[in-house]
């Protein structure tokens, strides 16, 4: 063909981290028919829907085959029955939105990706390890990054300390993906000031706040003070509710967000109503229901369930002395890999020997090298054999 393509392609690993992982499981199954593989690598639920939120879908379904009740293209924002709901639901923890802050989506994922098209060329700061969207996202459009070393030196949370310059973009992922490391007010207010002072944006992800247990831990970035000034927050169902094959979350995009003129709140508005048609109407009637307090209450029952995985895990490890961290505020424990083995040694080393499938951790990037991803996501059955395996090679 004589067509240009967008060569920054060509800066991004040839394929998506977890595609990888599937495909090279896919492989091995083939030539190990017999072997019985848990899959502990993509941060997958295996929990049903709660009761409510199958109970809300049913009820929209039979809207939907009534003409009467029927609906066709969603605001492409959200409905304001589900925005609403993400409003009082961050009242919980003494947070104030107003709904024209929330966009409804289908999922985190999606949001991290497209929010590059409300932004130009600026210094990019992006945590190393991280959850590969960021980095590739931006990349894919031709931006520089600038990797943020997370190392055991620093707990795996970096902190604005000798960074110089201003205007940055700055992604915070906590608790983080994949290190379940998890910024506590002080520290995550270190950032918050930074980009204050700086004139710089946080983009916040906090997929996975439902699982935080410790007190001091924020579930929101705008808990702390400031950050209505600098930050977006993109929030997912997935592991909360388990969305992850419904698909809905929402961003936040606080009014006082404003660059050279423009509000952000408007720009993003204004990229979705082109390229996004909205979230289908069951789903966000789904997303309604699992915000409720009673609703959101069984969803925490299924992040309890996995949370006694995250137990099992961390158990296993710490018996066996290996040094791990996550497992607590996270449904994600992040291990070193044994016997000097790097990240996709043990990737295999794991297969091969215990039929458990985890996600090497230099495939969250450089710094990962040598470190390997568990998640608590599978049932108790099978999170209970994977321990028992593993006892017996690590
Ligand atoms: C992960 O395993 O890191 C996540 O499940 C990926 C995602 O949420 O897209």
């Amino acid at each position: 063909m004589k067509i240009k393509i967008n060569e920054n392609f060509k800066n991004i690993a040839q394929s998506y981290l977890f595609s990888e992982i599937a495909h090279r499981v896919s492989a091995f199954q083939t030539e190990n028919p017999q072997a019985k593989i848990i899959r502990l690598g993509i941060g997958d639920v295996t929990r049903p829907l709660t009761r409510r939120v199958v109970g809300a879908m049913k009820k929209a379904s039979d809207e939907m085959g009534r003409a009467e009740t029927f609906r066709g293209y969603a605001p492409e924002h959200g409905y304001d029955f589900v925005r609403d709901a993400v409003v009082s639901h961050y009242t919980e923890f003494g947070v104030k939105l107003d709904r024209n802050e929330v966009f409804i989506s289908d999922g985190a994922k999606s949001d991290l990706g497209n929010i590059v098209d409300i932004l130009g060329t600026n210094s990019i700061l992006i945590p190393d390890p991280v959850y590969p969207v960021y980095v590739d996202s931006n990349v894919m459009s031709g931006r520089n990054v600038t990797l943020v070393p997370a190392c055991e030196e620093n707990g795996f949370l970096p902190s604005p300390d000798g960074i110089t310059g201003e205007g940055h973009v700055i992604y915070i992922c906590s608790p983080n993906n994949p290190t379940g490391a998890a910024y506590d007010r002080a520290g995550l207010s270190e950032w918050v000031d930074f980009a204050v002072r700086t004139g710089s944006l946080i983009i916040f992800d906090s997929a996975y706040e439902a699982f935080i247990e410790d007190g001091d831990i924020p579930h929101s970035i705008y808990e702390l003070d400031g950050a209505r000034e600098c930050a977006i927050e993109i929030c997912s169902l997935s592991k909360a509710a388990g969305f992850t094959g419904t698909r809905c979350g929402f961003t936040i995009v606080p009014a006082e967000l404003e660059a050279s003129g423009l509000k952000l709140s408007a720009m993003w508005e204004r990229r979705q109503a082109t390229k996004f048609n909205g979230v289908p109407y069951v789903i966000q009637r789904a997303a309604e229901a699992a915000l409720t307090p009673e609703g959101y209450a069984e969803c925490m029952e299924n992040v309890k369930y996995y949370m006694e995985n995250a137990k099992m895990i961390s158990s296993l490890l710490t018996g066996k002395g290996i040094f791990y961290t996550g497992g607590k505020n996270s449904p994600y424990i992040w291990l070193r890999c044994t016997r000097g083995m790097s990240s996709w040694e043990f990737f295999d080393y794991l297969l091969n020997t215990a039929n458990v499938v985890g996600t090497p951790g230099a495939g969250f990037g450089a710094q990962g090298e040598g470190f390997f991803r568990l998640t608590s996501f599978g049932t108790h059955e099978a999170t209970a054999e994977a321990v028992e395996r593993l006892d017996k090679i690590l």
